[in-house]
């Protein structure tokens, strides 16, 4: 671990100490210069740092001080009563961690309520699509992050990827769920939790001699620009895809999907200057963060065995070939290899010749006839995907974690 360095950026107060303390090194990975600029996100300005030099200067101290102290174990159980946005916050929690926490609870002043509604009419009305995009899409997607796969491999709940991989899927989920942001909801207390996590997880993967022989020079991990890479292989990968196979979708439901995403970055620590306002400063970002970063590593390919076994133990008729094809048409063939994904040469015509019909009948723009027989194996495989993915229900025990996975 890159101790010293850590300890500086902590003491200088985050961003700017940072930027010191690490301005120098060049990246270890290729991504162009950073110029988007923050007059296009929902702050409207900022200072325009490179956010692969800023992480979380709120929680990152405060974390590590609980792990340092050894108060994990205690803390875990005292959140495990906290799960609806309304509740207060369990008596007991260190007053470090408590001040911290009532802070980042608070949803910020640019919350629109009818736009999270608009969110909740497009999920209703698109969720086999979405569904089908997280778990198939964006899921398989983030084995081709080298950056997160690593983390998510070295990491303590790399030891049940499983679990690991479900909870983080469910994510996707939750955040479409009706009472989402909701006081009966659960995302304030979900996106809290996970902040809470990635700042333990900051404190603890540099002492890991597995993640960092592969990191590639980086010596804190899960940047404000690693976060938004992954919230790029979400929201706006979906909204592309839908668009792309022309699903009719309204402004106000484009919007609302827009906005509880947005709402989700900044409750999980994003900063405001970071998340972009509309669909095209989104698309703009992902552009340069997103594409030029994916890539096929070792720990990703096996993340992505783990989650077509979970998928083939859903068991929704959903076999190993197909799964395969419709990741592959999905995310194309370049993303398909770097995750590892097997040609399918039998399914993958098949599918996309069939699924932009499929989507045009869904969506009453073409009649039944034109449909071929073999498209509604796929249909229904999809379908029942997707209902038995939601129906899982489980709710997210997010523990923060105390130690690496075992090497
Ligand atoms: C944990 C979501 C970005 C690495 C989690 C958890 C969730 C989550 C829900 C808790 C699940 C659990 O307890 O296992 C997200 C979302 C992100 C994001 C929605 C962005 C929008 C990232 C990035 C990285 C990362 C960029 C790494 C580069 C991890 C790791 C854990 C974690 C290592 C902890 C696993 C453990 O317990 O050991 N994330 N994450 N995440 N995330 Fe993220």
């Amino acid at each position: 671990m890159d101790g010293p360095s850590r300890r500086r950026m902590l003491i200088a107060g985050g961003a700017l100490g940072a930027l010191g303390a690490l301005g120098a090194a060049a990246p270890a990975y290729a991504r162009p210069q950073w110029t988007w600029a923050p007059s296009g996100s929902v702050a409207g300005q900022g200072a325009g740092l490179d956010p692969e030099w800023v992480w979380d200067e709120e929680a990152d101290p405060v974390l590590a001080a609980v792990i340092d102290r050894g108060d994990v174990p205690r803390v875990n159980e005292l959140l495990r009563q906290w799960q609806r946005n309304d509740q207060p916050l369990p008596a007991g929690l260190p007053a470090d961690l408590r001040d911290f926490m009532e802070q980042a609870r608070q949803m910020p002043s640019w919350a629109d309520s009818a736009k999270l509604a608009a969110a909740v009419q497009f999920t209703k009305k698109k969720g086999i699509y979405t569904g089908a995009l997280y778990g198939l899409g964006s899921g398989l997607m983030s084995t081709a992050i080298p950056r997160e796969a690593r983390a998510v491999y070295y990491s303590k709940g790399g030891a049940d990827m499983k679990d690991r991989i479900a909870k983080t899927a469910k994510l996707g989920y939750d955040v479409g769920d009706l009472d989402a942001y909701q006081p009966r909801g659960t995302m304030v207390v979900t996106a809290v939790k996970t902040r809470l996590v990635h700042a333990a997880v900051r404190h603890l993967l540099p002492q890991s001699p597995g993640w960092s022989a592969t990191s590639g020079g980086q010596t804190i991990p899960i940047s404000q620009a690693d976060m938004m890479v992954t919230w790029h292989s979400l929201p706006t990968f979906v909204m592309r895809k839908l668009r792309d196979w022309r699903v009719p979708i309204s402004q106000s439901e484009s919007d609302g999907f827009l906005h509880v995403w947005q709402l989700t970055a900044h409750m999980m620590g994003i900063k405001d200057e970071y998340i972009p306002d509309s669909w095209d400063e989104a698309n703009t970002q992902s552009r340069q963060l997103l594409d030029p970063v994916l890539g096929a590593t070792r720990e990703g390919q096996a993340l992505t065995e783990v989650l077509l076994d979970i998928v083939a133990e859903l068991d929704a008729g959903l076999t190993r070939p197909l799964i395969n094809a419709f990741a592959r048409y999905t995310l194309g063939d370049r993303i398909g290899d770097f995750c590892g994904l097997d040609e399918e040469p039998f399914w993958e015509p098949l599918i996309s010749a069939a699924w932009p019909l499929l989507v045009a009948f869904r969506e009453g723009l073409i009649p039944l006839p034109l449909i071929p027989q073999a498209a509604w194996t796929v249909e229904e495989a999809i379908r029942r995907f997707v209902l038995l993915y939601l129906a899982e229900g489980r709710p997210i025990e997010l523990e923060i974690p105390d130690a690496n996975r075992p090497s």
